[in-house]
């Protein structure tokens, strides 16, 4: 059997199958099955309120599982798909409440990977797919990740080598008068703007801008403090800060003390390894100044940092710029508060 055909056949015997995409590797079951639908949310260690986004062949698929389908949905599958990109839409009857969490809105996806595009057209139906890693933890984007995460929690893991793109889709709702990003990701609240000649707003840069808190309340993914989390603790220190001198001691900030006594740590940052740190373990890391690139290696250094011996990561903060922002948003909800 070829490794499409079997997983061809585990989604059809209810199993789970790891499913490569552009973003990162989803943890995948038959959306018509409910049985392999539970058995995702026992995989993830997941809160059952908490709803999968359903992946799909291609847009014309939208219709089996959403109704009242607006323009705006048609205008952004047509640009964006298959991509990095999920709409929030009203869902169709056929859709179960163990998907959408209760709520009266489904997420819909068309991935691009071309092992996961030919799984669909063969299985037909619709893949749910959250990200293929405990609640909480950092998304995996490697098949390796999905092995050392959930082991033989899932049944089999369609390897498509290391995903492109490296971060989760941006989530836009459309189910109301607005066009609203609940989370970002590689398409911009800029960019969908462009294509849908209104304005969509962000969650995350209203909240970040401290403008609008009735936003809150709109139900949204990754809405928990923590969430996109290493094991161990992750601090973020301020960006181009001349005064941040790691030593024997610790991570020691503008000469405060330092804030975390780790012997061992590692440091994800824009500079390169400075000469003070020589002779002593840690590990440092030259991030990429491009933020598609910074995006793609981000979950990569950071599963490598926790399967370290490294006690503590300390991560310096990136451009405050909408570019940076999905990068921002997953660095803020990994992160310690620093004391
Ligand atoms: O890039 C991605 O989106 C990856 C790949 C595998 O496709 N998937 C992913 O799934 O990140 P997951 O489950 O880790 O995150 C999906 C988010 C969740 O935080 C969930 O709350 C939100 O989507 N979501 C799903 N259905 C929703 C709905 N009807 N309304 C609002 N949020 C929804
Ligand atoms: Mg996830």
């Amino acid at each position: 059997m070829s490794p499409i055909e079997q997983a061809l056949h585990c989604l059809k015997a209810g199993q789970l199958v790891a499913i490569p995409t552009e973003t990162v590797y989803g943890l995948g079951a038959d959306a018509d099955n409910p049985d392999a639908v539970a058995r995702v949310y026992t995989a993830k260690n997941r809160p059952t309120h908490n709803p999968l986004i359903i992946h799909i062949a291609c847009a014309e698929a939208m219709r089996n599982w959403a109704i009242e389908i607006p323009d705006n949905a048609w205008i952004l599958a047509k640009a964006c798909w298959p991509g990095p990109l999920t709409l929030i839409l009203k869902r169709h009857p056929r859709v179960s409440n163990m998907i959408t969490g209760q709520q009266e809105t489904v997420a819909l996806r068309v991935p691009n990977h071309p092992l996961t595009l030919s799984l669909l057209e063969h299985f037909g139906g619709g893949i749910v797919a959250p990200s293929a890693n405990p609640y909480g933890y950092l998304s995996p984007t490697t098949a390796e990740h999905v092995r050392e995460s959930l082991g033989d929690k899932v049944d089999y893991i369609l390897d498509g080598g290391p995903c492109t793109i490296g971060i989760e889709s941006t989530i836009v709702y459309l189910a109301g008068t607005q066009p609203i990003i609940v989370r970002e990701g590689a398409f911009s609240a800029s960019a969908l703007s462009d294509l849908l000649k209104q304005k969509v707003i962000s969650k995350t840069a209203i909240r970040n801008a401290d403008l609008n808190a009735s936003l809150e309340t709109l139900q949204s993914p990754g809405s928990d403090h923590q969430h996109y989390a290493p094991r161990k603790p992750l601090y973020l220190y301020p960006r181009n800060d001349g005064d941040v001198v790691p030593n024997k001691e610790g991570f020691v900030h503008n000469n405060q003390d330092a804030r975390h006594k780790a012997l061992s740590y590692g440091v994800l940052s824009f500079s390169l390894r400075p000469e003070a740190l020589e002779n002593i373990p840690h590990v440092w890391i030259q991030m990429p100044n491009d933020p598609v690139e910074y995006a793609r290696r981000l979950y990569d250094v950071l599963h490598q940092l926790d399967q370290s011996a490294i006690e503590a990561i300390f991560v310096e903060a990136v451009p405050q710029t909408e570019a940076w922002l999905a990068i921002q948003d997953r660095l803020q909800r990994a992160a310690r508060p620093s004391t």
